[in-house]
């Protein structure tokens, strides 16, 4: 059994999570390729809630090996508080159900406080990053300069390394006129957490290639989302990494012949947290109600900052763009019981730009500011579907609505999910 590959289809928050971890039960390895604790992934089993930043989403499965891939950039502090939360929850998390790439890349506290100054320094610019440090991590390790995990093995010379690390980037904010890190301050907060991860590191490469050699499943849970890639996002308002269906293979180390599937989680509708263009994004009423009020622990508001979610329409646009860049083999679409209570449904099929229509996005930040979105309407339902379980238990209207995003998309949708938990699905 080969790669199942699992991919956020819009900006991020589209319910990879649950999703990631209904498909590890017969996995081996869940594995992350990119990006760090600016992910937040919720997964909810009966009353309890949990939320993964960089450990990935299968750990909650007894016999399954959670990975963090050589692609990812790693806060060895976040990685402790999320270990020590999820253990508070029940958890087990040992050496045996958890590795971290040796090749994977550090952030440290001086990543963080450059990400903060980039961002202020940005002005009305800004791209409204989860301030985690994750640009200045991947902009080391692109310049070859980055800390890499397997130097954790060698800690009296990987002091040095950090602390040569911190002061140079220090110099950089002292010229910016801003506060430095204090290296005594965080020094043994850092490296006690460092400390901490040393038994968990592997050469992951070697691992997951011998797993697949048996014929073993390893699902490589995404982060983020297509829109935010940093080739095939809507650059520059995205991360600093590819969590597109490619950068798996770079992120894991693995071949492309061992990927069998590469699913597309789609949220019913529209949401981005941060800057940047959002043709479909509402004010008022719809929004309201499709973001929540925050009350329960699926509403719009970011899993990992807080920070309230813009909120709009389905962009098949979008949609069928992230089809094409990674290739989906199917979609599962999730939080459509959000939709009751919607006397109509709008979905965008086309841009209109500059006097033109384009059925799929522009290439340039200008011209998707300047999309507006061509609309269709649908009926809507008023029905709670929480309970729907089958096709016949979803009223008319609602099967109506997942059709046609199958046949804007061209991909078939294979689970659509009614509510957060485990059961809450529908299977297509
Ligand atoms: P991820 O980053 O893609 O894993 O998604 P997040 O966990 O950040 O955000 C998705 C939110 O929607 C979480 O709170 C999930 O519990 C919740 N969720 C996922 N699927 C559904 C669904 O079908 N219905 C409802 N109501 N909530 C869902
Ligand atoms: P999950 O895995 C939603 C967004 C940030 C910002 C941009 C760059 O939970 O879907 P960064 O800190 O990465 O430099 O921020 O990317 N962003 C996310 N938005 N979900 C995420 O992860 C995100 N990770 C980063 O809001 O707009
Ligand atoms: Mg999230």
């Amino acid at each position: 059994m080969p790669v199942t590959i699992i991919i956020g289809a819009q900006w991020g928050d589209e319910g990879k999570g649950r999703f990631v971890d209904n498909s590890a039960t017969d996995a081996r390895f869940v594995a992350r390729f990119s990006g760090g604790d600016n992910a937040g992934h919720t997964v909810a089993v009966g009353d309890t809630v949990y939320k993964m930043h960089l450990i990935p989403s299968g750990i909650l499965h007894d016999g399954v090996i959670a990975l963090l891939g050589n692609g990812m950039v790693i806060n060895p502090i976040s990685l402790r508080k999320e270990v020590n939360r999820l253990r508070e929850q029940g958890v087990s998390i040992t050496p045996e159900n958890l590795v971290i790439s040796s090749r994977a890349h550090l952030v440290t506290p001086a990543h963080i406080e450059l990400d903060r100054f980039k961002e202020s320094a940005r002005g009305d610019d800004a791209i409204g990053t989860t301030l985690r440090g994750i640009g200045p991590a991947y902009l080391d390790k692109v310049g070859r300069r980055g800390l890499r995990v397997g130097q954790i093995l060698d800690i009296e010379t990987f002091a040095e390394e950090f602390e040569a690390s911190v002061a140079s980037h220090n110099e950089t904010l002292v010229a910016a006129g801003v506060t430095p890190v204090d290296l005594d301050a965080v020094r043994d907060e850092y490296m006690s957490a460092i400390n901490d991860m040393r038994p968990y590191i592997k050469d992951t490469t070697l691992l997951l290639n011998k797993a697949l050699q048996e014929g073993a499943k390893v699902v490589a849970e995404g982060a983020q989302g297509t829109l935010l890639d940093v080739d095939h996002g809507s650059y520059p308002f995205v991360t600093s990494s590819s969590p597109t269906s490619g950068g798996v293979l770079t992120g894991l180390g693995i071949g492309p012949t061992y990927v069998k599937d590469v699913v597309g989680v789609a949220k019913s509708f529209s949401t981005r947290v941060g800057s940047g263009p959002m043709p479909t994004e509402l004010n008022g009423e719809v929004a309201a109600k499709l973001r929540g009020t925050g009350d329960n622990f699926w509403d719009e508001f970011g899993t990992t900052t807080g920070r309230e979610r813009r909120c709009g329409w389905l962009d098949a646009v979008l949609l069928r763009y992230s089809m094409m860049v990674n290739g989906f083999t199917k979609i599962m679409l999730t939080k459509l019981d959000i939709l009751s209570g919607l006397d109509e449904l709008k979905i965008a099929v086309a841009y209109e730009v500059d006097g033109e229509r384009l059925d799929l996005p522009p290439t340039t930040i200008t011209q998707l500011q300047r999309a507006k979105p061509i609309y269709e309407t649908l009926s809507g339902w008023q029905e709670d579907i929480m309970d729907a379980r089958t096709l016949d238990d979803l009223p008319q209207a609602a099967i109506d609505y997942i059709k046609r995003i199958e046949e804007l998309c061209g991909v078939p949708i294979e689970v659509v999910s009614v509510g957060p938990h485990r059961k809450q699905v529908v299977q297509l």
